[in-house]
């Protein structure tokens, strides 16, 4: 049985910082070459903050933009959930930088920590709120900063990550025929140690140790996470359309995480999908973590890709390992 959420999305920007970095632009850097990393990714180039822009920044970007499309005064929103792994510190939350930029002066809200499901999981937290009837509108971004995370001397990591944020405007769903049909979340913890940062936390405090050990950057069990995540996002993908009757040709867009494409490829074979039915846009930004989902939401917009009714499945696996699935009609 589905898991039904009375509401919506009605609004969604992003935000890509300007500067882009091609694969041939880390040729240079690490030993890599612009062939492997398309093949074995299918990421062509990445976009890079400039020192001094943190995640607040980006979701900053992404929220003002979203409250000038809707025409939403900024103390209308409830709620602000920004989900990230790289806030701009432990605290305060990055919401609260959020909030107090945008003068979202009647919200509260927190980060949450749901590495690449980090969006999906802050959709469904926030879509209960509207749902219950206590707030009207929440604002769910999701914003990394990956370059600050990145070791740039580990091929195996730094060239798959790029920066970059996204943000949702949720209000509430008037009837079945539109909004969240269905989600499927869960958290399997024995992967943890298969993709992690080690130090920053209160197990291994900063100190001289931690950086000369390069502690305090992305550590990856690339096949480990990459097996897990086809597994997943494969099962995940056909539960939610399966339990709520419908069949691949009843979907309209897959908006999967953006990890690897051969992840994605994988994902669309397993549903019987034509391309046109599944959004990619790791060749551009490579992986953004918490951003993924909500930007591969905007380009199908603004690709014309969503029309109003039509059904979407956003899925995601990271970190965690997290898994998140939610499947929605679009609404507008
Ligand atoms: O979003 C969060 C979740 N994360 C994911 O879903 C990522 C999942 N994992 C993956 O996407 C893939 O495992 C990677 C893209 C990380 C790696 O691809 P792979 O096909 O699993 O490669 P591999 O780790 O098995 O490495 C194959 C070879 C190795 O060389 P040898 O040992 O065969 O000589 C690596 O050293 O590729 C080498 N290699 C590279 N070569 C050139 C690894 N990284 C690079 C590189 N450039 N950047």
């Amino acid at each position: 049985m589905g898991k039904r959420i009375a509401a919506k999305i009605t609004g969604v920007t992003g935000y890509l910082p300007p500067r882009v970095t091609t694969n041939l632009d880390l040729e240079k850097i690490v030993d890599t070459s612009d062939e492997w990393i398309r093949t074995r990714t299918g990421i062509r180039e990445r976009h890079y903050v400039d020192p001094g822009m943190a995640a607040s920044h980006m979701a900053t970007a992404a929220a003002m933009d979203l409250l000038k499309a809707k025409n939403v005064n900024p103390e209308e929103i409830e709620m602000i959930i920004v989900a990230s792994v790289t806030p701009d510190m432990m605290f305060p939350a990055t919401a609260c930088l959020v909030q107090d930029r945008i003068g979202a002066k009647n919200a509260w809200g927190f980060d949450l920590s749901g590495a690449c499901s980090g969006f999906v999981y802050a959709l469904t937290v926030g879509s209960q709120f509207v749902a219950a009837g206590t707030h009207r509108k929440v604002l769910v971004i999701g914003s990394d900063v990956m370059t600050s995370i990145l070791d740039f001397k580990d091929r195996a990591t730094c060239v798959l990550f790029g920066d970059g944020a996204g943000a949702v405007l949720v209000e509430r769903a008037e009837s079945d025929k539109e909004g969240i049909v269905d989600f499927m979340n869960d958290i399997d913890g024995s992967g943890g140690c298969n993709l992690y940062m080690p130090a920053g936390g209160s197990l291994h405090p900063a100190s001289v140790e931690t950086v000369e050990k390069r502690m305090h950057y992305v550590h990856q069990e690339g096949q480990q996470v990459f097996k897990y995540a086809v597994k997943r996002m494969c099962d995940v993908s056909s539960t939610l359309l399966e339990r709520n009757g419908f069949t691949n040709r009843d979907l309209a867009l897959l908006v999967p995480h953006q990890a690897n494409m051969r992840i994605i490829r994988a994902t669309q074979e397993r549903l019987e999908l034509d391309d046109a039915k599944v959004m990619v846009n790791i060749d551009r930004y490579g992986n953004t973590t918490a951003a993924t989902i909500p930007l591969g939401l905007r380009d199908a917009v603004n690709e014309k890709r969503l029309k109003k009714g039509d059904l979407v499945l956003i899925v995601s696996v990271g970190a965690g390992y997290t898994t998140g699935g939610i499947l929605m009609r679009w609404a507008y």
